[in-house]
């Protein structure tokens, strides 16, 4: 078991919350006020992106939830067709949100003709310029994640990719582990069956529930977790996970689903 709440990365030593507040299609009065009670439950760490079009929501609930902007992670993300225009796109970002700099920015997806390694090249300057404090990707493969550390001595600090018990899989853990780069996975709850009997048995025996499972799970692995919700009673227990812990032979159990 693991108690760590954050995870370090590399080689900025930013530490960067386990667990985060999924923000895709979280707009408008109703995404402003998710965010606001997401703050409010103790949220810490909020995972946005110029596509999700609500840095502006995301911006006003920091403000308005009275929490230090220090004292909060922000990660926002680059559309690929804003290759060449980083610079532009990450000001916006900014404006948007009323912050000097993210902690993390990551390109979103791999650009469909190429050009990842010369679109991390621009990253790499702008954090040297200070507009970010650590860089890193999202749905990316272990080969291009290569590329860009081939290119320029550098790993991206995070791959932000799908993930979830019915996705892992112990070989792209170590792939992710041996270059330096920190997983982090989306969608846990989209991509898992939350009736399945594995998660409605362990959930049982811990008095929590399959989704509660699934995020503590993450934990276990040390793999950063982004839940969203509108709702205010998930938005809560999703973040109350760190009160139980599974046994190895859970985590064992939840890692072979994967296998079916
Ligand atoms: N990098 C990328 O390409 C990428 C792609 C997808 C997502 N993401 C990021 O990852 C975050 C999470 O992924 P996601 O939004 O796709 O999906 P998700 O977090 O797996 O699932 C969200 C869905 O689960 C429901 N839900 C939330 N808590 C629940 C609970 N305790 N029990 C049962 N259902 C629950 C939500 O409903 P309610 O909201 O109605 O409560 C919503 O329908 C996104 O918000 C985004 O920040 C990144």
């Amino acid at each position: 078991m693991s108690d760590d709440r954050t995870v370090t990365l590399a080689p900025s030593g930013l530490e960067m919350p386990l667990l985060g507040f999924g923000t895709w299609q979280v707009t408008g009065r109703k995404g402003y006020e998710a965010i606001r009670a997401a703050l409010e439950a103790g949220y810490r760490h909020l995972d946005t992106a110029t596509m999700y079009g609500n840095e502006g929501e995301v911006g006003r609930a920091i403000r308005d939830s009275g929490v230090a902007r220090e004292d909060i992670f922000i990660t926002t993300k680059l559309p690929p067709d804003r290759a060449g225009r980083e610079h532009a796109t990450l000001t916006a970002s900014l404006r948007a949100l009323g912050v000097d700099a993210v902690d993390l920015w990551l390109i979103h997806w791999p650009p469909s003709r190429g050009g990842h390694t010369a679109v991390w090249r621009e990253f790499r300057a702008l954090r040297d310029r200070g507009l970010t404090r650590a860089i890193g990707v999202s749905n990316f493969s272990v080969a291009q994640l290569d590329d860009v550390i081939a290119d320029t001595g550098e790993a991206p600090a995070v791959n932000q990719i799908p993930w979830s018990p019915w996705e892992y899989s112990a070989s792209t853990v170590d792939e992710h582990h041996a270059r330096g780069v920190v997983l982090e996975g989306y969608s846990p709850f989209k991509r898992s069956d939350l009736r399945h009997n594995v998660l409605t048995t362990i959930a049982t025996a811990h008095g929590v529930t399959p989704a509660q499972v699934v995020l503590r799970w993450h934990i276990e692995h040390g793999i950063v977790v982004i839940p969203k919700s509108v709702t205010a009673e998930r938005i809560r227990a999703n973040l109350d996970v760190f009160s139980f812990a599974l046994s190895k032979e859970d985590v064992a159990h939840i890692d072979n689903l994967s296998a079916r």
